[in-house]
C-alpha cells in the first residue's frame, strides 16, 4: 500500500504533494481531498482478498461496499462507487443519494446496495421501490417492525438481519442498540419460509475498535454461528456481511495480505467443521478508504504567551475540522509541514475561534512541537471520514468563521485534475444561511 506521508528538505509531503506548496497555491484555511487515495485503498483491499482467496482456496467472493455514512461528499462517494462492489446506506436520504449514483452509472446497476440502520416507513418503501426497478438491493433487518412491514408487501425482497452483539463491547462503556436479539432471529428463521421474503444475508458490525484480533474473531465466531444455523435452514443464505472497521495502515504499514488470509482461512475452517458452503463475504468500509483521503492545512497567524507554553494560533477552527477527535477521541495526525529543519519549540495550537476548547496539543506530553519561525503552517492528516457529517459542512460554524476552501485533486486517464469545489465561505453566504437580510 502506498505510503502517504514523507518528509523532504524540511517539508512534509502527503500523497506525493508538498503540503506547504498547496497551501501557498490555494491559500488557507484549506481542505484538500485526494480522490485517488480512495481508489487505491479500495483496489488494494480487493486485491489482497483475491490473492488470499487463491492462496487458501476459498470457495466464495469478497464484495467491497462503501459505507456512505463515512463521507457524504458526492465526489468521494462517486470515487468509491466506481471501484467498489456497491454501496451501504444508513438512512432513507442516503438511499436516495445512492440511487442517484446508480442512475448516473447504468452500467453498474448490478452492484449491490445494502440498506442498514433503523428503518422508518419512507426508507422501507424506497427499498421496495428500488427492488421493483431491478436494483440488486438487500435490506438488513435491524428491528422486527421492519420485517413485519416488508412481509406485508408480499414481494420477493432479499433480506438479511443484523445480529446484536453488545455484551462483548464492555457494555458499560459502549452499549450498542443495533441488531436483533437471539429470540428475534429465531422468530425470523422460523417464519421467513411462510413469506415471500428471501433470506440471503447474515450481518454484524464490529463497531468501535480497529481490528483487535482477539475481539475480532471472538465476535466473528458468535455472529458466524448464525450464518451456519441459517444456511442449514435456507439455501438462499449466501452472504456473510461483517460490516466495517477494517484496520487502517499506520504510517503506511499494515499487512493486508495477512489480514485477509486470516479471515478467509478462518471462515473456510468454520465451514468445513460445520459442513456448510463457504459464503460470499461482504465488507462495508467507511473509514478505511475515506479517512486518509483528506487533509486540512492552516497557517499560523499569531502567537500568544499566557502560560507555560506559547500558543500558536491558526487561521481556522481545529474543533470544526476534527470534531470526532474532540468528541470521541478519534486519532487524527496533526503536524507542522514546513521549516522542519529549523529549531523546534514546545507550544500549543489554538484555533482562531473565541472558544477555549479549540486547542490542540499532545495530551501525554502537554505540548506540540512546532518550528520557531514566522511563517509556519500545520496540517491535519486524515479528516476524510465522519468529520463532515459531525461539523455541519455547508452550514454556519462557531464564531461565524468561514468554512474553508475545499479542493479536490485526482487523476483522470493519467492527467492530474484539480477542482475547487467551494471557495472560502463568504459573509453573504453565512447571512443567507441564517436568514439575515443583507
Ligand atoms: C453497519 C455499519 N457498517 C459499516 C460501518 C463503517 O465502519 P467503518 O467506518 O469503521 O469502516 C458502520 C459505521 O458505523 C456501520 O455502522
Amino acid at each position: 500500500m502506498k505510503k502517504l506521508i514523507e518528509e523532504k528538505d524540511g517539508k512534509l509531503y502527503y500523497n506525493g504533494y508538498c503540503l506547504v506548496d498547496l497551501a501557498k497555491r490555494f491559500g488557507t484555511p484549506l481542505t484538500i481531498t485526494f480522490l485517488d487515495v480512495i481508489k487505491e485503498r479500495i483496489l488494494s483491499l480487493k486485491d489482497a482478498f483475491l490473492k488470499s482467496k487463491n492462496e487458501v482456496n476459498y470457495d466464495g467472493n469478497f464484495y467491497y461496499l462503501n459505507a456512505n455514512k463515512a463521507n457524504y461528499g458526492k465526489d468521494e462517494i462517486e470515487s468509491a462507487f466506481i471501484y467498489s462492489d456497491g454501496l451501504e446506506t444508513s438512512s432513507f436520504y442516503d438511499l436516495v443519494l445512492s440511487l442517484k449514483m446508480y442512475e448516473k452509472y447504468p452500467e453498474f446497476k448490478d452492484k449491490l446496495i445494502v440498506c442498514n440502520g433503523l428503518k422508518p416507513d419512507d426508507y422501507l418503501d424506497a427499498i421496495a421501490l428500488a427492488h421493483s426497478k431491478g436494483y440488486n438491493i438487500i435490506t438488513i433487518i435491524d428491528d422486527i417492525y421492519e420485517y413485519e412491514y416488508l412481509k406485508k408487501k408480499d414481494i420477493n425482497l432479499r433480506i438479511g438481519f443484523r445480529i446484536h452483539l453488545s455484551s462483548l463491547y464492555e457494555p458499560e462503556v459502549k452499549d450498542d442498540r443495533f441488531g436483533l436479539m437471539d429470540d428475534e432471529i429465531n422468530y425470523i428463521l422460523d417464519d421467513v419460509k411462510n413469506t415471500k421474503l428471501i433470506l440471503d444475508t447474515i450481518h454484524y458490525h464490529q463497531r468501535g475498535f480497529d481490528f483487535e484480533e482477539d475481539k475480532f474473531f471472538k465476535n466473528f465466531d458468535i455472529a458466524f454461528a448464525y450464518y451456519i444455523k441459517a444456511k442449514k435452514l435456507y439455501d438462499s443464505v449466501k452472504y456473510f456481511d461483517f460490516g466495517g472497521g477494517t484496520p487502517l495502515p499506520i504510517e503506511g504499514e499494515y499487512d493486508y495480505d495477512a489480514y485477509t488470509k486470516a479471515i478467509l482461512a478462518h471462515v473456510k475452517d468454520l465451514c468445513i467443521k460445520n459442513d456448510v458452503k463457504q459464503p460470499d463475504l461482504i465488507g462495508e468500509n467507511g473509514k478505511y478508504s475515506q479517512k486518509d483521503s483528506t487533509v486540512n492545512i492552516y497557517k499560523v497567524v499569531g502567537t500568544k504567551n499566557t502560560g507555560q507554553y506559547p500558543w500558536y494560533i491558526v487561521d481556522s477552527s481545529l474543533l470544526i475540522a476534527m470534531p470526532e477527535m474532540y468528541a470521541l477521541g478519534e486519532p487524527i495526525l496533526v503536524k507542522p509541514i514546513n521549516n522542519l529543519n529549523e529549531k523546534m519549540v514546545e507550544a500549543r495550537l489554538a484555533g482562531i475561534t473565541c472558544d477555549c476548547d479549540d486547542v490542540y496539543f499532545d495530551k501525554e506530553k502537554g505540548y506540540f512541537l512546532i518550528p520557531e519561525c514566522d511563517d509556519d503552517y500545520i496540517a491535519l492528516l486524515g479528516t476524510g471520514s465522519y468529520q463532515n457529517s459531525m461539523n455541519g459542512k455547508g452550514g454556519v460554524h462557531h464564531c461565524m468563521l468561514p468554512e474553508e476552501k475545499d479542493v479536490i485533486i485526482y487523476n483522470k486517464n493519467g492527467t492530474e485534475l484539480v477542482k475547487v469545489r467551494k471557495e472560502l465561505q463568504t459573509i453573504e453566504n453565512i447571512y443567507d444561511l441564517l436568514n439575515i437580510k443583507h
